[in-house]
C-alpha cells in the first residue's frame, strides 16, 4: 500500500524500537520504495544510526529527520507525507506529544514486547494510548511483535497468551529473535539484511515481519 505510515511504539524504552524501525525502514528502501525514517524520540538513537550509515556511504540512502515535538511532527509529516511512499516513526519510550502526534497520523502502529511478564504489563500503557489516538484516528491498526524473543522455552508463548488482555493490539505471530546480528547491524545504521556475516534466521524473521506488516 502507498503512503503508508508506521509508527513504532510503545511507552517502553529498550523494547527494540528503534532496531525495528531502522530495519524496517531499510528493508522498504532496498525494496526500492522511497523512504523517510523520522526520529520521534529525543534521544535520536535513529538518527545517529543513520548518521553512520551515511558516514560510510552505505546505500541506499535512507532520508531521515529527527523532531521530537508533536507539533513540529505533525506539521512536517503533513507537508511531505506525500513525497514519500513508506514512512517509519521511530517514537520515544514514553508518553509524549510526539508519540501521541505520531499515533493519530499513523495508519499502524507496531509494538514490540519481550517475553517476560513485567514487559508484557507495560504494553497496558501503550494500549491505552492507542484507544484515545483511535477516538481521533479512526481505523488505526495495532499489531503487537514479540522482539527479542527467547530461542527456546514456553517464555515467548506466556507472553503472546498475556497479550490477548489488550485486545486494542492484535498479536503477530512473527517474533524476532534475540540475536547478535540483529544488535551489531542497528550499531552501524544497517538492516540484518546487509550484515555480514549473512545471518539467515535473522533474515527469515524480518522478512516475515515485513510481510505480515505489508
Ligand atoms: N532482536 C534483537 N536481538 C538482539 N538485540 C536486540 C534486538 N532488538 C533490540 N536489541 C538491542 O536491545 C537494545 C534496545 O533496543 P532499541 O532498539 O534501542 O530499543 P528502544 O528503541 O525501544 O529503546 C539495543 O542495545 C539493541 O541493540
Ligand atoms: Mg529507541
Amino acid at each position: 500500500m502507498d503512503g503508508k505510515i508506521i509508527t513504532v511504539g510503545s511507552t517502553k524504552g529498550g523494547v527494540g524500537k528503534t532496531t525495528l524501525a531502522l530495519n524496517i525502514a531499510i528493508a522498504r528502501a532496498m525494496a526500492g520504495r522511497d523512504v523517510w525514517l523520522i526520529d520521534a524520540d529525543r534521544q535520536g538513537t535513529a538518527s545517529t544510526a543513520l548518521a553512520i550509515r551515511g558516514e560510510a556511504g552505505k546505500l541506499p540512502a535512507i532520508a531521515t529527520a529527527h523532531y521530537a515535538d508533536g507539533g513540529q511532527l505533525r506539521t512536517q509529516l503533513q507537508h511531505q507525507r506525500g513525497k514519500f511512499q513508506d514512512i517509519v516513526i521511530d517514537a520515544g519510550g514514553r508518553d509524549s506529544t510526539a508519540l501521541r502526534a505520531a499515533l493519530v497520523l499513523s495508519d499502524l502502529v507496531l509494538v514490540p514486547f519481550q517475553p517476560r511478564s513485567i514487559d508484557v504489563w507495560a504494553v497496558a500503557d501503550i494500549a491505552a494510548l492507542i484507544e484515545e489516538a483511535r477516538a481521533v484516528r479512526d481505523g488505526l491498526q495495532a499489531l503487537g511483535v514479540l522482539n527479542m524473543a527467547d530461542t527456546a522455552g514456553s517464555d515467548n508463548e506466556d507472553a503472546a497468551a498475556a497479550l490477548a488482555d489488550y485486545p486494542a493490539i492484535r498479536y503477530l505471530a512473527t517474533p524476532i529473535r534475540r540475536r547478535k546480528s540483529i544488535a551489531n547491524a542497528a550499531g552501524n545504521g544497517l538492516s540484518v539484511l546487509e550484515q555480514t556475516p549473512r545471518d539467515d534466521k535473522a533474515i527469515a524473521e524480518l522478512n516475515a515481519l515485513l510481510q505480515a506488516i505489508y
